[in-house]
């Protein structure tokens, strides 16, 4: 009991001394009734309480900031872990986006070789076309050509129906007549008169070309003769046409007036007295009379009518 009073006298002591000592530190301003009062109020046991209740309180504000801080990190990290994400993302896409604009420039290129193949296609068959165009005007020719000689044939029906009627030898079958062309150079070329004899003696005269048909023809025969050194002048061939009677006025041996005819532009043109007319080799059929010297050394072509085999 002693001692629990010696002890708790000590104790107030003590914690005077403390308090004292408190309010030089903390409230010298204060009066010393003040003094006293804030003494005697700490002296009181709750105030013990109350540092600690403080110390909690402020333990848990710091325990609250660093929750807080925690929460911040924690979103912080989060932001960057989807930032992170986002750029993985993006990376992704860039990947994705590369794989695609690779795929794109490589279907250009693609279609860039598949238009140069077709371009080039297109030029082949524009070509092939121009070609194909020639050989139709190639068989058209043939056509021509073998109508013709249809036409040819068909003109020995009537002659075979007839009987066997036959062109000398020498001459040439030719639209149901037989014809003489005197290329061969056995026979030297002579004026128009001399030409006609020579005919006469087979009981031939010189041709009459009285139609488109004849001319062709003989077009044709004449310049598979044609002789590329001799001069054109000298590669004519008489035929039965004058107009010696009346100048300016063509015949046929017969009598017949000239009615059109197949002369050459600017022919005839009676140059130093041109009464006889010559056919010439020449690539237009259709211009291929003049009128020529009838003493002009020439070629002819003689004309007849096909005769009766000899019983
Ligand atoms: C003339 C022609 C003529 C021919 C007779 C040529 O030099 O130009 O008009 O018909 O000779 O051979
Ligand atoms: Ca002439």
């Amino acid at each position: 009991m002693e001692d629990g009073e010696n002890s708790g006298t000590a104790f107030e002591r003590t914690y005077n001394k403390l308090v004292c000592q408190e309010d030089v530190d903390e409230h010298h301003l204060h009066s010393n009734q003040e003094k006293r009062q804030v003494s005697m109020s700490m002296v009181r046991p709750e105030y013990g309480l109350n540092q600690y209740r403080r110390l909690a309180i402020s333990l848990a504000v710091l325990a609250v900031l660093l929750l807080a801080v925690d929460i911040g990190l924690g979103v912080y990290y989060n932001k960057l872990a989807n930032g992170q994400h986002s750029l993985t993302d993006i990376n992704n896409e860039v990947v994705k986006l590369q794989v695609s604009y690779n795929n794109a420039i490589r279907r250009r290129d693609e279609a860039k070789k598949e238009l140069t193949d077709m371009i080039s296609q297109q030029q082949r068959t524009k070509w092939e076309l121009q070609h194909l165009l020639g050989r139709v005007q190639d068989y058209k020719k043939q056509t021509d050509k073998i109508q013709n000689e249809i036409a040819i044939l068909k003109s020995h029906i009537p002659m075979i129906k007839d009987g066997c009627r036959h062109c000398l030898p020498g001459w040439t079958f030719m639209n149901s007549l037989c014809y003489f062309f005197a290329s061969s150079d056995t026979l030297s070329r002579r004026g128009w008169e001399q030409a006609r004899q020579h005919c006469k003696r087979f009981g031939a005269d010189l041709v009459v070309i009285d139609s488109r048909e004849k001319q062709l023809a003989i077009t044709d025969l004449i310049n598979n003769y044609k002789d590329p050194s001799r001069p054109m002048s000298a590669s004519g061939f008489w035929i039965g046409l004058r107009d010696v009677v009346d100048e300016g006025i063509w015949r046929w041996l017969d009598g017949t007036r000239l009615n059109g005819g197949f002369w050459n532009i600017g022919e005839p043109n009676d140059q130093g007295n041109e009464d006889c007319a010559a056919v010439y080799p020449r690539d237009n059929p259709f211009q291929g009379w003049n009128d020529a010297p009838c003493n002009h050394g020439l070629k002819w072509i003689c004309e007849m009518t096909p005769r009766s085999t000899p019983s």
